[in-house]
């Protein structure tokens, strides 16, 4: 990634609600690259039913028209409690702020959808990432695809 323009990077990030075949298919080439090579999660693990249901969010970032970063958002178990999944940045993009961009645009989307608190099952090192957007973490630390996770959650404010 282009680094020189550091400081302007966040105006000129941009997250989008999935709307199209080609956006989602960006979702699905970044979380191909940080999850099933770079993590090695297993790739039928990692794409699963819930992508394709109609109530499933999905979101990308943008930089420069390349697709940076994804995650997706889903109602979860009762009503208006929504679980977030899958966010990723590419690793050269990290340490930027796209994820927390990211984040801002999946929770004002969440509050339009009335969701009240969202969860979230964070692999461990991405927990400080989550404490920092306001993320407490819930009960003990377990494993998922063989890596280190724990669930969080969020109450939205309006
Ligand atoms: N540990 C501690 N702090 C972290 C962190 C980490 N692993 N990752 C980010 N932060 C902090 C940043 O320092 C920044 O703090 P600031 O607001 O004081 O500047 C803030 O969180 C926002 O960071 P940002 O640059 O927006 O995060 P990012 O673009 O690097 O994305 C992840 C963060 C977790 C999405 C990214 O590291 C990633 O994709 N990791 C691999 C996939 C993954 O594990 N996803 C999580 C699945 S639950």
């Amino acid at each position: 990634m282009d680094h020189s323009s550091n400081l302007s990077l966040r105006e000129k990030v941009t997250v989008k609600k999935v709307s199209t075949a080609e956006e989602k298919e960006h979702c699905r080439a970044v979380r191909s690259l940080v999850f099933v090579e770079e993590q090695n999660v297993p790739a039928e693990l990692e794409y699963d039913a819930l992508d394709e249901v109609k109530q499933t969010l999905h979101f990308v970032a943008y930089f420069k028209n390349l697709p940076q970063g994804a995650a997706r958002l889903r109602p979860y178990s009762s009503l208006h409690v929504g679980k977030v999944e899958r966010v990723a940045v590419l690793k050269e993009a990290r340490g930027q702020g796209i994820g927390a961009l990211l984040m801002n645009a999946l929770e004002d989307q969440a509050r339009k959808e009335n969701f009240h608190t969202l969860l979230i099952n964070a692999q461990l090192h991405a927990a400080p990432f989550y404490q920092r957007l306001g993320y407490t973490p819930v009960g003990e630390v377990f494993l998922e695809a063989n890596i280190e996770h724990i669930s969080m959650e969020k109450k939205l404010e309006d």
